[in-house]
């Protein structure tokens, strides 16, 4: 799907192109299609090889079967996608793994690897506009990615009982065919095959119980409203699960390793009520139930995984479930057209933690800001938040400043037309694609103001801001 809307608007430094990189690519080069032949990228400038050009996404049906003891993984994925341009051929990303056949529409398909693009030439040529299915299979071990500035390892990660799957930026290509980039997002169907014994969790919801036939157990997961690829999950192991509603009514799903067991209850708890309350901050909670995951690899970190985020290692803190939640609608819901726009998700995610602190009596928000403010030796001064660079791409400024973006807009507009405009932020692009120029956009008719030297200040400049009165 590819939901994004581009409103005219005065483009401001930094901030120009457009978020529907899908259906439109973001700008001339690889996103930009070459006869019938689909691009081997979706636009994104800073990563030229993420996603794929020439058709969109709607759905992704995987079937996935993994054994810990071997680390193998076993799949047959099928991808529902409408083409954008006549196709001869088209990517999907895909690392590592042996791809053993590919159908497309039913008919066998011709293919060919390329680093991290599964080429694929199909027995007929797809007409623009025509919607096709093409089914891959697929096995091996999977490789998690690296990123040495910021994260270690992500992706799937092999656990002596499972695998922790976290994968943003662009590691769902290491469990599936996809068009890996936020830019193209989908409805998934999962059905998972573990060992008996091991649970296996993915995103959205549970479909009936799980089947156990000849020591092996099935769960099937349904998400029903559009991901991003990054957002997707298998994530299996030994696991205490304890099911039910928060007090406004919507399902909860919490799951801890053994390990955590201990912590299995307050995850619960504090997960219902932190979605709860941010229904009231943020409007309408977008999807169709909550939840949280304690795996015992310790990561160190925790992805916002849709529905369910998870949290690798540790028992984390109210501050930390608060911003993985508040990714549910923002990073999650409204999700970047491109990677530079990141601030959009973490400078959100960092702010509803300062709000958090402010809401449980433990500090104001203002507070939070004017201590990051006094440090002016504080590296993130030379760091634009607004421009997310590639090769550091989840550095601190883009959560401290991106964050401290929000309290001086809070503070030039008002609380009165803040609050509102956070809601009208999530409510308009709802489970759509978003940029930093619309949000610039709909604060200042929110505001009635020019915020346009406000945004520049504190997004796109390499120095402190002048300080907010
Ligand atoms: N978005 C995560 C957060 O702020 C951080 C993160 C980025 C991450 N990439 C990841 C976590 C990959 C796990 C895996 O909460
Ligand atoms: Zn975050």
């Amino acid at each position: 799907m590819a939901v994004g809307t581009a409103t005219a608007c005065a483009p401001s430094q930094g901030a120009v192109a457009p978020s529907s990189a899908a259906a439109a690519p973001a700008s001339a080069g690889v996103g930009t299609s070459t006869g019938t032949m689909g691009a081997p990228g979706i636009g994104d400038p800073d990563f030229p090889s993420d996603g794929n050009g020439g058709y969109d996404v709607r759905h992704y049906d995987l079937r996935l079967s993994y054994d810990p003891s071997s680390r193998k993984l076993a799949g047959s994925a099928t991808i529902e996608a409408k083409a954008a341009q006549d196709l001869t051929s088209f990517d999907l990303d895909l690392h590592g793994l042996t791809v053993s056949r590919v159908a497309v529409d039913g008919a066998a398909a011709s293919f060919s690897r390329s680093q991290d693009e599964l080429v694929i030439e199909p027995a007929q040529r797809i007409r623009n506009g025509d919607g096709f299915a093409v089914t891959v299979d697929y096995s091996g071990v999977p490789e998690p990615m690296h990123d040495t500035a910021n994260l270690g390892r992500y992706g799937f990660i092999a656990t002596p009982d499972g695998a922790f799957v976290t994968c943003e930026p662009n590691g769902a290509k290491t469990w599936f065919p996809s068009n890996d980039h936020p830019a193209d997002k989908a409805t998934y169907d999962f059905r998972i095959t573990v060992p008996e014994g091991l649970t296996a969790i993915a995103n959205g919801e549970m479909a009936g119980t799980p089947q156990t036939t000849a020591g092996k157990t099935t769960f099937v997961w349904r998400e029903k409203h559009p991901m991003a690829s990054y957002l997707a999950t298998m994530t299996t192991g030994k696991f205490q699960v304890r099911t039910g509603t928060s007090a406004k009514g919507l399902p909860i799903y919490a799951a801890v390793a053994d390990s955590f067991r201990g912590s299995l209850d307050t995850l619960f708890t504090q997960t219902g009520k932190i979605t709860d309350y941010w229904s009231t901050v943020f409007g309408p909670y977008p999807f169709s139930s909550t939840g949280g995951v304690i795996d015992d690899y310790a990561a160190g970190y925790a992805l916002e995984n849709q529905t369910k985020p998870i949290y690798g290692g540790f028992s984390p803190e109210p501050a930390i479930i608060a911003h993985e939640l508040a990714h549910q609608w923002f990073g999650d819901s409204l999700s970047i057209g491109r990677w530079r726009d990141l601030w959009l998700n973490e400078g959100f995610a960092t702010y509803a933690e300062w709000l958090w602190a402010e809401h449980t009596g433990q500090g104001t928000a203002d507070s939070a800001f004017r201590r990051y403010y006094e440090n002016a030796a504080d590296p993130m001064w030379a760091y634009p938040p607004g421009a997310a660079r590639a090769d550091d791409l989840f550095s601190a400024a883009v959560y401290n400043r991106g964050a401290m973006t929000l309290h001086a807009l809070r503070r030039e507009i008002g609380d009165q037309k803040f609050f509102p405009l956070i809601r009208a932020w999530a409510d308009a692009h709802r489970y759509g694609n978003v940029s930093t120029r619309e949000f610039i956009a709909l604060a200042e008719r929110v505001s009635g103001k020019d915020l346009k030297g406000l945004f520049d200040a504190w997004l796109f400049q390499p120095k402190r801001p002048a300080p907010v009165m």
